[in-house]
């Protein structure tokens, strides 16, 4: 189109998402037949919590009436399980949505944002959207580099964002690591804390309580999701937690209704499922420690993780195994777009998804 009318320069710097391919578009295109295993988009493969899906079906009927724009109920049932004001939570569509609603608040082109590099893609396109400096910190030896990031902070930066565990890493920064990372950086500072896969998570000393910080007045939201353990991806549910102010200020700018009914009722119920949660932790562990032994009897590197997918490193083209995988009915993840043009994210399925995996990368390879 040449037409003198053009987009603005930092619109036309944002490189979009690219998402794990859907079950649909890879059968669509590869005309597969038979069941596909979809390892792309760390669902939970149990599927959807049972509770939920009651909930939803009862409320599809309600579809005509516009949302409780608050999400009162769900707000409050978060706040009393958390032991914090409703306040002091946002509900969104998913937990990414709140990320340009952070950085259209508190950045701009005056100020920056620090990420690491192998974090969610996602907060460097908030930080784009919002026509921010983008600071990114490289990693050491596949970890994150907490005093390089804190090394990197500049008089103009605002935001810090830090996801535990890291997607597509599957690591964290652990209890101690955090703590001398809050107590060395500015508190002019927001510290995003986004635990996407808190849930996956029990027993583990090492993982910090980032509770802690927001209780002691930090700087800090921290955002979780309905999209991983509660499998309710599809319905879009996420919630962020910080003080009041920071609340107040995101919720100006989100649209309104942003959160539709039938998600309401979702995460309500979802939030009472606690069978659903324990079975997709147990499968995530057992499948866990079979793909371990996989791996390293097939030779290939991993990095133990603590969510509910797995980065391998084939030290070669991924490509082309991601490809392979496909023509097998298995979707996984490259991540070129993250820097990583060898390794696959695969999402830890069920006992029999696992073997399959297995089967066909023995096969491929
Ligand atoms: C670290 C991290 N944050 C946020 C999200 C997105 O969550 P939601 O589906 O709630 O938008 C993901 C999804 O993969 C993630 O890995």
């Amino acid at each position: 189109m040449d037409k003198g009318f053009e987009a603005r320069e930092f619109v036309k710097k944002i490189r979009p998402y690219k998402p794990g391919k859907p079950i649909e578009e890879v059968v669509r295109e590869l005309h597969l037949k038979g069941e596909i295993i979809k390892l792309a988009s760390n669902e939970n493969p149990l599927g959807t919590s049972p509770l939920a899906l009651e909930a939803m079906q009862k409320a599809l009927n309600e579809s005509y009436l516009y949302p409780d724009d608050n999400c009162f109920y769900l707000i409050r049932k978060l706040a009393s399980r958390l032991g914090v004001d409703p306040e002091n939570i946002i509900a969104g569509n998913g937990s990414v949505e709140i990320l340009p609603l952070l950085t259209l608040a508190y950045l701009g082109p005056e100020y920056s944002a620090i990420v690491s590099q192998g974090s969610f893609i996602w907060y460097k396109i908030a930080i784009n959207i919002a026509a921010g400096e983008l600071i990114e910190v490289p990693l050491k030896n596949h970890m994150r580099d907490l005093n390089a990031m804190r090394s990197a902070i500049k008089e103009n930066t605002k935001i810090i964002f830090l996801d535990n565990p890291m997607n597509p890493l599957g690591i964290i920064n652990t209890r101690d690591e955090i703590e001398n990372f809050f107590r060395q950086i500015p508190d002019n500072i927001l510290v995003v804390m986004d635990e996407a896969y808190h849930q996956y998570i029990v027993n583990k000393p090492e993982y910090p309580d980032s509770f802690k910080y927001y209780k002691e007045g930090k700087n800090i939201i921290i955002l979780h999701t309905f999209s991983k353990i509660y499998g309710l991806a599809g319905a879009r549910l996420g919630y962020g937690l910080a003080d009041e102010e920071i609340i107040s200020n995101l919720m100006k700018l989100r649209i309104s209704f942003n959160v539709n009914r039938i998600s309401q009722v979702a995460g309500i119920a979802a939030l009472d499922d606690y069978e659903h949660v324990k079975r997709g932790r147990a499968v995530n562990d057992a499948g866990k420690e079979f793909l371990y032994d996989a791996y390293k009897k097939l030779g290939f590197f991993y990095l133990p993780t603590y969510g509910n997918f797995i980065f391998v490193d084939f030290e070669k083209d991924s490509n082309i195994i991601s490809e392979s995988l496909q023509r097998e009915g298995i979707i996984t993840r490259t991540l070129k777009q993250y820097g990583f043009p060898n390794a696959l994210r695969i999402t830890i399925g069920t006992e029999e998804q696992n073997k399959q995996l297995i089967k066909a990368l023995k096969k491929i390879l």
